[in-house]
């Protein structure tokens, strides 16, 4: 293997499938790396620098899905992809939705469907390893990455046992929290969920929002309440939270609009874009000297908060965000969107989600609400825009409730 030679590990307990797959790929320019069961894919992970695996579900002992579950633990930069059969759907969808592993090739495959995949696959790869260098700089400069915050762990650990829970326990459990109490209270006394009768217990509350807005606001709360920044000269908290309110509201204001959408995707475009900017956060509380030189260069320069941290921290709050949210193991939708807010075409999973957002992020820009910590308006991307057909009308009735809803 060369120094810059790219690298795949197959892994499949079927001897046939690996034979064929070396077979089909002999003359391409990859070092290929093959294994028959999760353990001995391990094995070859600890010794060798692997960009890619592709991996069988359906394997004796260590399955698929729990081999790529580890490799994203121990080796989160690594491209991962699912081979399966469609017998093994329902557990693959699940996998994927948690972020096991980024796609999914049908098997039996077809071999130049197969080969450009892995094209594909590897130039991600290679964007992601050259993005990273900065990213793992920051990180391992952290002395420790701050834990996903208690209130949401317990609720959390509720919500995922709910057969046994009931909602009293829930809403209990929340009352705890001042904080939280009060914000569920308001928002589910808000226009966007509709209510004619004044809600004013928490049991009622989670009732009018359902568990999934529930999750979603009680998981902003707390973050942003634990990671509170000193704030730095030029960013304000407040308006800032004003900012990823107004996103969350737009966001599913927008997906409302789409055709075919699962009413459950508002939800998640609420909550992804109340949390967009926590990359954001985390600079501010943790690389606080760096931040307020980001914040001076971006108003001094005219250029975005983006433009400014790549140049000052070699890596943004998209990408810093992004892997906090990966490493609590908030759910893929949550990570996809912080990590691609300012880029939406870049990524293949969520699409609507991330589009909401992304057109969210900038139409709140233009509206003025809140601030994001940008002195400069960002550009949409015309392409995603345009998606959601949105007339002079709509705009301006948008900015108006929102107005309305954040007063
Ligand atoms: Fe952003
Ligand atoms: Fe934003």
């Amino acid at each position: 293997m060369t120094i810059n030679q790219q690298s795949i590990l197959f892994v499949d307990d079927e001897q046939n499938v690996l034979k064929s797959l070396r077979r089909l790929l002999h003359d391409e320019p990859w070092a290929m790396f093959f294994a028959d069961s999760g353990d001995k894919g391990l094995e070859i992970l600890g010794k060798e620098k692997i960009d890619l695996i592709i991996s069988d579900v359906r394997m004796p002992g260590m399955d698929g899905i729990a081999f790529l579950k580890k490799v994203k633990g121990l080796y989160p930069h690594i491209v991962r992809i699912f081979l399966s059969g469609h017998a093994d759907h329902k557990a693959v969808v699940q996998a994927l939705a948690e972020g096991s592993a980024q796609q999914l090739l049908p098997k039996p495959w077809k071999n130049d469907e197969l080969k450009e995949v892995l094209r594909g696959a590897l130039k991600q790869a290679a964007a992601l390893q050259k993005k990273n260098e900065g990213l793992q700089k920051i990180i391992n400069s952290l002395a420790s990455l701050p834990s996903m915050p208690d209130t949401y762990l317990k609720i959390k650990e509720c919500l995922t046992n709910i057969s046994n829970v009931s909602i009293d326990q829930i809403a209990d459990l929340i009352e705890q929290d001042t904080s939280i109490s009060a914000e569920l209270l308001r928002w589910a006394n808000s226009a966007l969920f509709g209510q004619r009768h004044q809600v004013d217990t928490v049991k009622r509350a989670v009732l009018v929002l359902g568990l999934d807005i529930v999750e979603g606001l009680v998981l902003s709360e707390s973050v942003f309440g634990s990671i509170a920044p000193r704030a730095a000269k030029g960013f304000d908290l407040k308006t800032f939270q004003t900012h990823s309110m107004a996103c969350g509201i737009t966001a599913k204001v927008l997906i409302s609009e789409l055709p075919y959408m699962d009413p459950k995707d508002e939800d998640r475009a609420f909550t992804a874009g109340l949390l967009h900017d926590i990359g954001k956060l985390i600079e501010a509380r943790y690389l606080a000297e760096q931040f307020k030189k980001i914040i001076i260069t971006a108003r001094e320069n005219k250029i975005s908060m983006l433009k400014a941290e790549y140049e000052i921290l070699a890596t943004s709050h998209e990408e810093i965000g992004g892997y906090l949210a990966d490493w609590w193991s908030l759910p893929a939708f949550i990570v996809n969107a912080i990590r691609w807010h300012h880029e939406p075409a870049l990524c293949n999973a969520d699409r609507e989600i991330i589009a909401a957002v992304h057109v969210a992020d900038v139409l709140v820009q233009q509206f003025e609400i809140g601030a994001s910590g940008n002195y400069t308006l960002p550009e949409a991307d015309p392409e995603i825009w345009a998606r959601f057909q949105l007339t002079e009308e709509t705009v301006s009735s948008m900015k108006e409730s929102l107005l309305q809803l954040l007063d």
